[in-house]
């Protein structure tokens, strides 16, 4: 007699509807958050540097990981909308003229080119703000998380991390970095905030000691990988494509991974980054990291 033969065949995860569905939760979120005008037009300044574009990727991290823990989802909207307020923060200082002087970002003229410097200046500082805000609801969100939420996203945005990785990014303008010097400056300027995207998503439960040590090596992984990408995304696509604009990168002589080793090695690099990533996620313990390996995946395969 022949035996039946149960097959275990894996369900293939289908990131396009979950990505949907989380995007929806986060835009809705970040809609509430603007429920003030803001005096003087910096309400409308805040609002035009958050909504309207954006891949809301830190977001995304930020819920898969939670989702993968098993953590509150309330939490994670919260630290999720907080994060990507962060992140536009850095994008409306990263664009001044001070800095870099960029005259588009998502498809639409920059904050300052829209609003003036000051206004720019001050959404950016009110956006901040907001982040921490939002993290710290009187009721809804246990006063130990709202807390570790708090310190992992300071952490991340502050000299350690974001602020600190411009400050390195303007230091060498016109000069030449090592390897060594050139990931520290990526890893602090762009994947501190991934990377925490990622942990305060784990925060937001409680994941064993292992899972929550290989998550943020995946967060790591993907950071870096994240800016790898960006270098060479400034030198292959067009401005229309990126929503920004093209070629910035060799024209304000900045060092990146394109000029340290070439396209051809930062995309190879890139791809070994994607490769330690999913690794980490296979070794986390985790028994459903499938939303984080296909973020991963998008962030070394994405067109913008
Ligand atoms: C661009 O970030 C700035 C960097 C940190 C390299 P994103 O590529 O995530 O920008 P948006 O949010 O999709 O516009
Ligand atoms: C920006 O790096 C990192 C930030 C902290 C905003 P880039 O200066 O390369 O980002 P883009 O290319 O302008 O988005
Ligand atoms: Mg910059
Ligand atoms: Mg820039
Ligand atoms: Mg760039």
């Amino acid at each position: 007699m022949e035996r039946a033969v149960t097959a275990v065949v894996a369900t293939p995860f289908a990131l396009a509807p979950w990505m949907a569905a989380q995007l929806a939760r986060v835009e809705a979120a970040l809609e509430q958050a603007f429920c003030t005008e803001g005096p003087a037009g910096l309400g409308e300044a805040m609002r035009y540097a958050v909504q309207g574009g954006g891949k809301r990727l830190r977001p995304l991290l930020v819920l898969a990981a939670c989702e993968a823990v098993g953590g509150q989802p309330e939490a994670a909207l919260r630290a999720a909308c907080a994060v990507e307020l962060i992140h536009a923060y850095s994008l409306v200082h990263d664009d001044m003229p001070c800095m870099d002087n960029d005259v588009l970002r998502r498809g639409k003229p920059t904050v300052h080119v829209q609003f003036g410097q000051a206004q720019a200046l001050l959404a950016g500082d009110a956006l901040q703000a907001l982040a921490f805000e939002l993290l710290t609801p009187e009721a809804g969100v246990a006063p130990a998380v709202q807390a570790r939420l708090c310190r992992l996203l300071a952490r991340a945005a502050g000299a350690e991390g974001m602020a600190g990785g411009q400050a390195i990014d303007l230091a060498h303008v016109g000069r030449a970095m090592d390897e060594q010097a050139l990931r520290r400056m990526h890893a602090l300027k762009t994947g501190a905030l991934l990377q925490a995207s990622v942990e305060m998503g784990a925060a937001c439960g409680a994941p064993p000691a292992a899972a929550w040590a290989a998550l943020a090596r995946y967060g790591a992984a993907i950071g870096l990988a994240f800016q790898v990408v960006d270098d060479v995304l400034d030198v292959t696509q067009d401005s229309a494509t990126l929503g920004k604009t093209a070629g910035k990168d060799a024209a304000a002589a900045k060092p990146t991974y394109v000029s340290l080793m070439g396209l051809e090695p930062a995309r190879a690099y890139a791809a070994r980054l994607l490769d330690e990533a999913q690794a980490q996620l296979a070794a986390s313990g985790l028994a459903d990291t499938r939303a984080l390996a296909a973020l991963a995946d998008m962030v070394v395969h994405r067109s913008h």
